[in-house]
């Protein structure tokens, strides 16, 4: 097979860029190692900014996006026993939309199902060769049978645990991270929200999120060990340990019924630089991770295929290279931006085992002069929103 750009991945950075691509008459092939309802069966991201909704305009998948996804103008801090209001919409004039991550992948895919765009789903054995010259190829097994894709550019949108990064020698890149002495336990059920915002609760036994998926879909989570074994958290436990981090009348308020989904993600900050090794770019979650505080994480993905797809529009369209060689430095100055923010948000709300009561002070001091500062709350809610690109 041949193509002009080779995808690996189909999440939502290989997926969009496929799309970018697509839309400029630009022929690519996504390898994906594994089936498509097992993608779809992934529960992770919930709100997408308004730049990450633009962009699924731009490829025709914003329809069921508008119809189905909620659009908030705010969202909630609670501490102290009170909940603060961060109104998203006076302090930015912009909102988030609220809209999982599982239905703008199945948006994606049919898409591109419509178009007729190739996606080979369950190749295995990926392996990348020669990105470092001028003749770069995938080869991978689909069914038993093993084949090669030739292409021009490969493009490494295989997430953290992908082969992209991992082709590349360690002596070529730079990596820095931080890891936190704990995770999510998150639970999906089929209950209407607690409230009609999301609540970003930091109190005395640990961090806790209200979320949703829909008005009759809702996705909770608190913060537990990074060892802890899910297996202890039988539903009752959740709701009950749920309830002991909300304030009494949001934990009255909550309604609770059996989880459809329960998962414990660990918490990591993570970036590789650069982002480019010759003919191999590395988007979204193989080059950087952040911890889902910010909700950053698929914003991030989406805000580098769209540098990406400039660039390699760029040149084949005018066979200029200048938007390749800028790609790196433009995606990680936002990257970094994103990183800061997610660690700080982190840093805010959880409660970190060996921090001394001065550290719990501290914490409680940021979190008094943000609800009670317009520039404070500004700074965090021009962030949420999402910084432009
Ligand atoms: P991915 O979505 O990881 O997609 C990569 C794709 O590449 C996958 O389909 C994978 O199967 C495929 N792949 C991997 N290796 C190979 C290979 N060798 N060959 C071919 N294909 C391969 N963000 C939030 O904002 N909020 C959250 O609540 C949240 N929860 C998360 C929970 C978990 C468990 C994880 C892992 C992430 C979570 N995130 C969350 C982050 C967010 O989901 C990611 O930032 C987003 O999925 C990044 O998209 P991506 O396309 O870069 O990578
Ligand atoms: C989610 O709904 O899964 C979600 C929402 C906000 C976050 C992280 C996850 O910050």
């Amino acid at each position: 097979m041949r193509t002009q750009v080779a995808i690996i991945g189909s999440g939502p950075a290989g997926l969009l860029l496929g799309q970018l691509l697509h839309g400029a008459g630009i022929d690519a092939v996504i390898l994906e190692r594994q089936s498509r309802d097992y993608v779809l069966s992934r529960i992770r991201a919930g709100v997408l900014e308004d730049g990450t909704v633009r962009l699924l305009d731009a490829v025709g998948a914003g329809a069921r996006l508008h119809a189905e996804g909620l659009p908030h103008d705010g969202f909630e801090l609670l501490f102290g026993g009170r909940r603060h209001r961060i109104d998203l919409q006076r302090l930015t004039g912009r909102r988030v939309t609220i809209y999982g991550q599982t239905e703008m992948t199945r948006d994606l895919m049919d898409l591109r199902a419509s178009e007729g765009a190739a996606t080979v789903f369950e190749a295995k054995d990926v392996a990348l060769h020669d990105f470092d010259g001028s003749k770069p190829s995938v080869t991978f097994t689909k069914d038993g049978v093993a084949q090669r894709l030739d292409c021009e550019f490969i493009a490494g949108c295989d997430g953290y645990h992908g082969i992209s990064r991992a082709s590349v020698p360690g002596s070529a890149m730079q990596i820095f991270e931080r890891g936190y002495p704990f995770g999510w336990l998150g639970i999906l059920a089929d209950v209407p929200p607690v409230s009609h915002e999301l609540i970003y609760a930091g109190e005395e036994r640990g961090f806790a999120l209200c979320s949703m998926r829909s008005q009759s879909r809702s996705r909770y989570y608190v913060q537990c060990a990074a060892d802890e074994d899910i297996a202890n958290w039988p539903d009752e436990r959740f709701w009950d340990e749920l309830r002991l981090r909300l304030d009494p009348a949001t934990a009255e308020a909550l309604v609770t019924g059996p989880s459809i989904e329960k998962s414990i993600a660990p918490l990591r900050s993570f970036v590789a630089e650069p982002m480019r090794f010759g003919r191999l770019f590395l988007a979204g979650d193989a080059a950087h991770i952040v911890p889902p505080t910010g909700a950053k994480g698929l914003n991030l993905a989406a805000s580098d295929v769209h540098y990406l797809s400039q660039a390699l529009i760029d040149y084949f369209g005018e066979r200029s290279s200048a938007g390749i060689d800028a790609y790196s430095a433009k995606a990680l100055a936002r990257v970094w931006k994103a990183e800061r923010f997610s660690w700080w948000l982190t840093s805010l709300m959880h409660h970190f085992p060996q921090d001394s009561a001065f550290g719990r002070r501290i914490q409680r001091a940021e979190l008094d002069y943000l609800a009670g500062s317009d520039h404070a709350m500004a700074a965090l809610a021009e962030n949420y929103v999402g910084l432009p690109y």
